[in-house]
């Protein structure tokens, strides 16, 4: 087998393609034949050692790819040879084989595209545990979706109108807007451009989002917070800008409003039934076309090195996909 291999914590420049012994699935695994693999924003901080999970050195990176089953291990009765599957691993998929644990194997229904698969289970596991799970939202609530042209941005648009709701997108170029409002937004707020708090007040009639689904963090978190309605729910996904916001206590007491923390891993972890439902409900609304992964583009997996400057430079819109040959 080859993968991309990790020896260093120095980023993406440092990963090298290399020969490995392909290796056999010990009890409970199985050996995945990668088609796709996509990349999210954790693979750019675990090369960096910046990501809450770190795997002992060297490792592959990849947290989610698709593709077939290609070797079971001892007691793995639920896969077979040739089934294809979806994987969430951590780590493993930036490259041809990967082995994972059979209980983060996901047998794919028909239909279901190995492209879509190897693009769906991180942003939209992540975004339906945020919005339908954690903040409970309903059909008519208002949502404002912080980095909407993202991966888990374009997961949590699609989402939110899948369940009845208002989405107000917002992103850092009109390209991302418009790509929102394409999506099915509502409404766009470009905020390099344009004033969040005033533009927020003009499409609520002063009343403020519902729910704040904030996968950037940073700057942008203490004005969206206190735009936010009575009885709002802030969705702390993520600080893809770089900073932890700080914010005052005193703006949860004037709205009424919750700080809701999202960690999916965890929850994966944690709550395995709940997860599976939430997956199950995800493949149901796939196979009725309300959601689909927003492919950005389709890359050799040669060409990783190139996809993760396109996302450490905010170019992505929706998922990078990387094929094997
Ligand atoms: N809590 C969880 O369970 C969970 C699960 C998955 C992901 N996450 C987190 O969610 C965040 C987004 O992940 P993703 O895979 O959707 O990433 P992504 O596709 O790269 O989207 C991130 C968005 O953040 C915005 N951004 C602002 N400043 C940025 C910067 N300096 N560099 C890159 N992007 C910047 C960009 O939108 P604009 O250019 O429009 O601002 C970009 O579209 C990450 O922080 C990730 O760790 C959390």
């Amino acid at each position: 087998m080859q993968a991309w291999l990790c020896e260093t914590l120095d980023g993406a420049e440092a990963l090298r393609w290399q020969d490995l012994p392909t290796p056999e699935p010990g009890a409970g695994e199985v050996r995945i034949a990668v088609k796709a693999a996509s990349l999210n924003f954790p693979d750019l901080l675990i090369v960096r050692g910046q990501y809450q999970i770190k795997p002992p050195l060297p490792f592959v990176p990849g947290a989610e790819f698709a593709g077939h089953v290609d070797a079971v291990g001892e007691g793995v009765n639920q896969l077979q040879v040739g089934m294809p599957v979806a994987a969430i691993s951590g780590t493993g998929g930036f490259g041809t084989h990967a082995i994972v644990k059979a209980a983060r194997v996901l047998p794919l229904p028909a239909g279901f595209a190995l492209e879509d698969a190897a693009a769906f289970a991180f942003t939209y596991g992540t975004s339906h545990h945020a919005l339908v799970d954690r903040a409970q939202l309903q059909s008519g609530e208002t949502v404002l979706v912080l980095g909407a042209a993202g991966g888990v941005g374009t997961a949590a648009l699609q989402i939110a109108k899948a369940v009845g709701a208002r989405v107000i997108a917002a992103a850092s170029s009109d390209e991302k807007c418009a790509l929102c409002r394409a999506l099915g937004a509502d409404a766009s707020i470009n905020y390099r451009t344009e004033n969040l708090r005033e533009s927020l007040k003009s499409l609520t009639a002063g009343k403020g989002p519902d729910v704040v689904y904030d996968p950037v963090g940073g700057d942008l978190a203490e004005p969206a917070f206190r735009s936010i309605a009575w009885r709002g729910r802030y969705l702390v996904i993520g600080f893809a800008g770089g900073g932890i916001p700080a914010l005052p206590w005193n703006l949860a007491l004037l709205k009424g409003a919750s700080v809701v923390g999202v960690f999916w891993g965890e929850f994966v972890q944690r709550e395995p039934q709940a997860s599976a439902a939430a997956l199950g409900e995800l493949a149901q609304w796939y196979a009725k076309g309300l959601i689909k992964p927003v492919i950005d583009q389709r890359l050799p997996m040669s060409e990783l090195k190139a996809a993760f400057t396109r996302m450490g430079t905010r170019q992505v819109c929706g998922k990078l996909v990387l094929f094997n040959a």
